[in-house]
């Protein structure tokens, strides 16, 4: 379907499989005792957050948020907008947010700067992807799934132009497919 846009797979379903079951191991045993909210962090986190919470073995919550800053670029504008806010409070809650991957960083600290406002107990940062490369803001991440290099990914939740979000992998999209 999608396979002429992928240059290389460089994160295959089991490898996928794998890590998420492991972050989800290790955040059963931070947070024992706990009750946090994970909040993922629409559309990118779907995939992630819907295999992780299964690794999650706590009576945990989960909600919301929409937030761009890419529409149909590689590049984010700088501009992030929320489109849906959280449903519920997090105040006294620990919050574990749920990304699908750490670009410039411009999402997360906006995120994470607008979330610390509303009175959380804590707040955790946990990524299935990090392209350290590109960063232009510095923010701390707990938990990181890939360190990545610096190529234009799509697929399990992340998209380009809204697209190839439903590959079941990690895929480097063409440079001729976006060539921007
Ligand atoms: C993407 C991705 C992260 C963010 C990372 O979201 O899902 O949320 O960009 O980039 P940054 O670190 O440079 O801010 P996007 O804005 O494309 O929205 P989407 O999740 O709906 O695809
Ligand atoms: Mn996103
Ligand atoms: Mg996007």
């Amino acid at each position: 379907m999608f396979e002429q846009d992928i240059s290389e797979i460089l994160i295959g379903e089991d490898e996928l499989k794998d890590k998420v079951k492991e972050l989800g191991r290790i955040i059963t045993r931070d947070y024992a005792g706990k009750e946090p909210v994970l909040i993922g962090v629409l559309k990118g986190a779907i995939m992630f957050i819907s295999d992780l919470i299964r690794y999650i073995d706590l009576p945990i919550t989960i909600d919301f948020m929409a937030i761009s800053s890419y529409g149909a670029s590689t590049r984010s504008s700088g501009v992030v907008k929320i489109i849906k806010d959280l449903d519920h409070s997090i105040q006294d809650k620990d919050v574990i947010i749920i990304e699908d991957i750490i670009d410039s960083g411009l999402t997360l600290s906006y995120l994470r700067k607008n979330l610390m406002e509303r009175g959380p107990r804590s707040i955790k940062i946990c990524t299935l992807l990090d392209k350290p490369e590109r960063r232009m803001t510095d923010v701390k991440v707990d938990y990181v799934g890939f360190t990545i290099p610096d190529k234009f990914v799509v697929g399990y939740g992340l998209d380009y132009a809204e697209k190839y979000r439903n590959l079941p992998y990690i895929g480097v999209l063409k440079p001729e497919i976006y060539n921007d």
